[in-house]
């Protein structure tokens, strides 16, 4: 079955953080990889939620770093 990807999707099953707690830490300023896990604890535990390259098995159906860039693509980030 697809994951679907809404607001409540659980993104990081260790530390049960959502997509929303996600876009909203990105929306106030964390947008790289570590201010996103400072900001939220996402990907601080078995670390599968921060790349595919850290879930090869893709238990994940989506991942820290993918959220970041598509955050970037939408103009989430004001990066100078
Ligand atoms: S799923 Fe995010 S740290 Fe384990």
């Amino acid at each position: 079955m697809e994951d679907v990807i809404n607001d409540i999707y659980t993104v990081c099953h260790c530390n049960e953080v959502t997509y929303k707690d996600i876009i909203d830490a990105i929306k106030n300023g964390a947008c790289d990889l570590e201010s996103l896990m400072d900001a939220t604890n996402a990907g601080t535990a078995c670390g599968l939620c921060k790349s595919i390259q850290d879930d090869p098995a893709e238990k994940r159906a989506i991942h820290l770093d993918e959220l970041l860039e598509k955050a970037k693509l939408e103009g989430l980030c004001n990066e100078e």
